[in-house]
């Protein structure tokens, strides 16, 4: 507030400035903004570059301007430049001497302009600049051609951005000048075809071909890159060189988002460390081997490169698990929306530093803690939605898992689960056991179970546990010591419809913050010891008014949607509201005459607040935020409308009524009362 009203005083302030500057003799910078040696001339609607900023500026931004060619001489002024930026113009050309004077440019980003039409000049533009180190071409409409001719010769370019342009395939003179190139941006463009196009650039670090055509990468041997971003293109197979002895740099690899059948053909000796696989098509096919029933189909693919340059034919066993190379050092494995249905033998194993495996989404049907041997390192498991009906685990292992912090098990089909599974992880935070067929153990049930599987869970002891997920889990009583001894601050029981908690939460009530009980049949229970809650979702539970516990907490998020309220009376309205942030109320039958809360809650975020409808008096359903509230009386539930719809009809008889009268019965009275109202009386 106070910005505000300071502000006229510092544009006075400013205006006094420029004079004072302009009376000492100090050159006027016009539209430009001068910090140190940079000219910020950033959305000034200018049409080529100004004139008359210190000659000594090595930083001109020009973004978002109207500049349509770079003139011979605009930057004659400017001989110690080196960063320029010219981003969103309308730039079609920088004549071919536009830089004779810039000796020292080393970083130019002219992307999203229109350097498509005369890329010819503009490439001479740029052979002038020997030091050119950073290259901004992306969203220009270049095609193949435009991009070899702009980057002829820039042998000192170190960064080159190209995305968003229509280069379709690349091949190994594409970028044969760039040696020191170490990070290019193809991404968006139309590419599907890239032959030994980074032989010459020895130095490339980081490469982004993501959301392209390409359909396979095969004879992967760039063995310097450290980041391949390759996600959102079509991708069928990744194989790498396997005759090569050398270890490739290689940390990031996103295959992401293609058509990936096979685990891809990793480098036989590498440092990858975050391997991103979701969204493809992808499975294990070791058990076909060992199947004595096995076809005897085809278990190699050999891709035969018909190029003359190509150094050898590539040939992979399909089935042999050996091939997926070297994963010993990866600690992220993103294998979502896949469709394995199993780990090979030895697989995890292999990842002693795994420390996050995302499976969620898959078809895995058991999992085996003792078989697998998870490094202790792993601090997220998701394995939510798969079919999973079985995890095995004996106490040993599961001591082993020390770091395990998020357990994701949601949407599977287990029923039984491994005794003292969660209490023996001692570092877990968060369990999600939502949509399983799961019951929680009764005081001693636990104990009593000998063998290694239990149809009840507990986590006993489990004093690390913060958040605990227990949505759809067909839970009907809570035992009373279920929670004890945790300090939760989330828990989630929606969707277990006819759910009893009695005293079950009462030891939480110092700590929740963030209680669910969307879809329980939950009518009257007090919340009022829950000082701590945040978030309460008391969704679908059939409720015809605010629980009247909850209006002295300090609530920031509260989900009242599809319950049966018809108001929220103001009293209660006006306390909720300074404390709340967030409200859901759709899907109530609301009193379109008593919504005097809606006004009220005008200053907090009411989610689909367009979508939050009421009913008149004749059931006829309005959006709240568009009825007419002078319909209503100004208190209680009669409608004005009712009296309108009343009287009306009523009054308009009555005229009608007389007029007829008056028409047949009284002639003479009406022809005197038009007589009268006209100017010239006419004989009749
Ligand atoms: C690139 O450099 C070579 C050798 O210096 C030269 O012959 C050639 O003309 C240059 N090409 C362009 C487009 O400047
Ligand atoms: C390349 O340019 C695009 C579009 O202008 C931009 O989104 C992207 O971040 C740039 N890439 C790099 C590596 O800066
Ligand atoms: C790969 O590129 C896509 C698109 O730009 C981006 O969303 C994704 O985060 C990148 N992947 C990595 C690992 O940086
Ligand atoms: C790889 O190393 C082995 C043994 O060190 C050697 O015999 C072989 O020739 C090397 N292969 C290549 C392609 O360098
Ligand atoms: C790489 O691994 C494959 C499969 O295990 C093997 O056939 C090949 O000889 C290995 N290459 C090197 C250079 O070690
Ligand atoms: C072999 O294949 C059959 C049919 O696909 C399957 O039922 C069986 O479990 C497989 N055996 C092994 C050991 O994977
Ligand atoms: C499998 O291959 C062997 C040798 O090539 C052949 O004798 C056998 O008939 C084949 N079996 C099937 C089911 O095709
Ligand atoms: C690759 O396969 C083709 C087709 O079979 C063959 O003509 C060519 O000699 C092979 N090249 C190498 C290096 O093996
Ligand atoms: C889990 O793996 C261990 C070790 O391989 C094995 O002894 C145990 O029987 C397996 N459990 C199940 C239920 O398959
Ligand atoms: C546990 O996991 C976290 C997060 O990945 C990591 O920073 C930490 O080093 C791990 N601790 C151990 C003992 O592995
Ligand atoms: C667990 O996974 C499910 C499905 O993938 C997801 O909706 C849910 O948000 C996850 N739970 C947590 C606590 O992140
Ligand atoms: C929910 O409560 C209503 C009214 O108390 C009752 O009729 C209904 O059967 C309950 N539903 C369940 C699933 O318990």
């Amino acid at each position: 507030m106070q910005v505000h009203r300071f502000t006229p005083l510092l544009v006075y302030l400013s205006h006094l400035w420029t004079l004072l500057l302009l009376v000492s003799g100090h050159p006027q910078h016009g539209p430009c903004q001068l910090i140190q040696r940079s000219a910020l001339c950033n959305s000034r609607r200018l049409s080529s570059v100004p004139a008359g900023l210190p000659d000594n500026i090595e930083e001109l931004q020009l973004n978002y301007n109207h500049i349509q060619t770079l003139q011979q001489d605009s930057l004659q002024f400017y001989p110690s430049l080196h960063t320029l930026s010219l981003a969103c113009n309308s730039l079609a050309t920088l004549q071919s001497n536009t830089f004779q004077d810039s000796r020292l440019l080393e970083n130019l980003n002219v992307a999203n302009n229109n350097l498509h039409t005369s890329y010819q000049e503009t490439s001479k533009a740029l052979q002038t600049l020997p030091r050119l180190r950073v290259l901004d071409l992306s969203v220009n409409r270049l095609d193949d051609e435009m991009a070899a001719t702009f980057l002829q010769n820039l042998t000192s370019l170190e960064y080159l951005n190209l995305s968003g342009n229509l280069l379709q395939r690349l091949d190994e003179t594409s970028f044969r000048d760039l040696h020191k190139l170490k990070e290019l941006d193809l991404q968006r463009n139309i590419m599907f075809e890239i032959d030994g196009a980074f032989d010459n650039n020895p130095k490339l670090q980081r490469l982004n071909l993501a959301f392209n055509y390409l359909p396979c990468l095969i004879d992967f041997h760039m063995t310097q890159l450290v980041v391949l971003n390759a996600s959102h293109n079509f991708i069928e197979w990744f194989i790498s060189r396997s005759d090569m002895n050398d270890t490739f740099q290689l940390e990031t690899l996103d295959l992401s988002d293609n058509r990936l059948l096979f685990f891809p053909f990793l480098p036989n000796q590498s440092h990858l460390k975050n391997l991103y696989l979701s969204h493809n098509s992808l499975r294990f096919y070791q058990h076909m081997v060992e199947n004595d029933t096995i076809l005897n189909s085809t278990s190699t693919v050999e891709f035969y490169n018909l190029e003359k340059y190509s150094k050898s034919n590539v040939t992979a066993q399909l089935w042999d698990e050996n091939l997926h190379g070297d994963i010993s050092s990866v600690e992220i494995l993103d294998l979502k929306a896949n469709q394995v249905e199993y780990l090979p033998r030895g697989f995890i194993q292999k990842m002693p530093s795994l420390s996050r495996l995302k499976m969620c989404t898959n078809c895995l049907e058991s999992l085996n803690f003792t078989s697998e041997e998870f490094s202790a390192s792993l601090y997220e498991l998701d394995v939510s939605n798969n079919r999973l009906n079985e995890i095995a685990a004996d106490e040993g292992t599961l001591a082993l898992l020390g770091n395990l912090t998020y357990f994701n098990l949601s949407l599977n089909d287990l029923s039984w689960l491994p005794s003292g599974l969660f209490s023996s992880l001692t570092s877990l935070r968060s369990v999600d056991l939502s949509y399983n067929s799961i019951d929680i153990c009764r005081p001693g049930e636990a104990e009593t179970s000998t063998d290694f599987f239990s149809a009840c869970v507990d986590w006993k002891d489990v004093v690390s546990l913060r958040q605990l997920y227990l949505k759809g889990c067909t839970l009907e009583n809570i035992p009373q010591s279920a929670f004890s001894g945790l300090s939760l601050t989330h828990l989630d029981l929606s969707d277990n419809p006819g759910l009893i908690v009695k005293e079950s939460l009462c030891g939480l009530s110092r700590t929740l913050q963030h209680l669910g009980l969307g879809n329980t049949n939950i009518t009257d229970f007090d919340f009022s010891h829950f000082q701590s809650l945040k978030f309460l979702n008391i969704s679908r539970n059939s409720l015809t008014h605010l629980p009247s516990s909850i209006l002295n907490l300090d609530l920031k998020v509260l989900d009242l949607r599809d319950n049966k309220l018809f108001t929220i009376p103001s009293a209660q309205a006006n306390t909720l509201a300074p404390r709340l942030h967030t409200v859901f109320l759709r899907g109530n039958p609301f009193n379109c005459c008593l919504t005097e809360w809606f006004r009220t809650f005008e200053t907090i975020d009411m989610v689909e607040r367009s979508d939050i409808e009421c009913e008149d008096f004749l059931s006829r359903t309005h959006r709240v935020e568009r009825f007419n509230y002078a319909l209503c009386l100004e208190e209680g539930g009669e409608s004005k409308y009712w009296l309108i719809l009343l009287i009306v009809p009523l009054c308009l008889f009555f005229v009608i009524v007389s007029i007829i009268f008056l028409i047949t019965w009284k002639p003479e009275i009406l022809q005197k009362s038009i007589k009268k109202k006209c100017l010239k009386p006419t004989s009749y």
